[in-house]
């Protein structure tokens, strides 16, 4: 009987965590925002907020959080140490808009909670290593997929390790797209020797 051996899976978290709407309302309505990559092409890319120390100005919000992250990284992942979030920020996406397939440099882990409007939309990541063949297969499975997608949910945040591509895809429905983006980076002592390190 063959076996199939998973090899590295990618773990994405995603939680219910139903945080206070009217809040984070609040804090969207009040932000200056940037179109992604300049503003030549306004209208076609998701837009993000000027501020993205957003985490600084809402404490109950980072404390959900980052207990989220704790659950994802000491139960899940199994890693000692501590996180700290570096950058959060809130983007918004209209009807037609995208963003493109990118990754979060200078972070390990990033994750994305939506809330404002219960929108039809899914965020789609992508292999990189598929790249090198291009034969199509007979059905799309876990092993021979280049992308998948997940649909997104109002309350509900979703974690992934940082060098993942994503992107959010087309945005067909007529609400709008609320996230709020975080990335974070672990503390303490990391490594051993003279690969040693320590973040505070
Ligand atoms: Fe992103």
């Amino acid at each position: 009987m063959p076996n199939i051996n998973m090899l590295f899976p990618e773990a994405i978290y995603t939680e219910k965590l139903d945080l206070n709407e009217e809040y984070l309302n609040q804090h969207y309505n009040k932000q200056d925002w940037l179109t992604y990559r300049g503003t030549e092409r306004v209208g076609v890319f998701t837009e993000i907020s000027k501020n993205s120390q957003l985490l600084k100005e809402m404490p109950e919000i980072e404390s959900a959080v980052l207990a989220s992250l704790k659950k994802y990284t000491n139960d899940i992942l199994k890693y000692k140490n501590d996180f700290k979030i570096t950058t959060s920020w809130f983007t918004k996406t209209k009807k037609n808009q995208f963003s493109i397939m990118h990754n979060h440099a200078n972070s390990m882990f990033s994750a994305v909670y939506y809330f404002g409007n219960n929108v039809d939309s899914e965020i789609k990541f992508e292999r990189k290593s598929m790249n090198m063949w291009e034969i199509e297969p007979t059905e799309h499975n876990e092993f021979n997929c280049g992308t998948d997608t997940m649909q997104i949910e109002n309350g509900k945040i979703i974690i992934f390790p940082s060098y993942l591509p994503h992107q959010v895809v087309e945005h067909k429905d007529d609400g709008i797209r609320k996230s709020l983006a975080i990335n974070f980076i672990p503390i303490g002592t990391i490594g051993t020797g003279n690969g040693s390190m320590s973040i505070t």
